[in-house]
């Protein structure tokens, strides 16, 4: 086999993690694409619609949202495993959270990679894709990652992304730059 199709066979989590409309999905489907061009097999695993499908009795407590991170976590070291190239835009707001999943993935011999998507919430609130800051700030929801509820930045991020500094492009391709440093593109 090519040096080129191992890297193929080998699996890998990227977990994406930010504030709301930092740019994680739109992130992810711009490298999902590089990936697929590659002859990676790759797998989305978005906040949303894991919530529909997995994790649709949960909210948005601490518990809850830890529940969800470690449900997304198995199934992306699952996928992983089998030589897919998972990529999770989610939140995942607490740092002891995502610390598990990266030790489950580890335990597993499994790649994993976090990047944070450091988009400032200055900035983020003005994209508002789904209006969340808008109806927190109107007092219609509470519980707003990064407004008022908690978002502890990875202090030690694989890749930390400036999405508000760079294109889309940009930002995927140093995310492949750096899978390829690994032997994981
Ligand atoms: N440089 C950039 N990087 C990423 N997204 C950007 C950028 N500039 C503008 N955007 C826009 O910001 C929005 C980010 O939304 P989304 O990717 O859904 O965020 P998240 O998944 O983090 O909630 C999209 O509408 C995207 O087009
Ligand atoms: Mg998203």
């Amino acid at each position: 086999m090519t040096g080129h199709g191992e890297h193929v066979m080998n699996g890998a989590t990227i977990w994406l993690t930010g504030l709301p409309s930092a740019g994680k999905t739109t992130i992810a489907h711009a490298l999902a694409g590089r990936l697929r061009g590659e002859g990676h097999r790759v797998e989305v695993l978005d906040g949303d619609e894991i919530r529909e499908f997995l994790s649709a009795e949960l909210g948005f407590s601490r518990a809850d949202r830890d529940t969800n991170v470690q449900r997304i976590g198995f199934v992306a070291q699952l996928l992983a495993a089998h030589g897919v190239k998972v990529l999770v835009p989610v939140i995942a707001p607490y740092a002891d959270s995502r610390e598990a999943v990266r030790k489950r993935h580890q335990e597993q011999g499994t790649g994993y990679v976090e990047v944070h998507v450091a988009t400032p919430v200055d900035v983020c609130s003005v994209r508002d894709v789904k209006g969340l800051y808008a109806k927190q700030a109107a007092g219609e929801i509470a519980g707003l990652t990064g407004v008022d509820d908690p978002y502890e930045e990875p202090a030690d991020p694989d890749l930390r992304i400036r999405a508000h500094e760079q294109s889309v492009d940009e930002s995927a391709a140093a995310l492949h730059a750096l899978l390829s440093e690994r032997g994981l593109a």
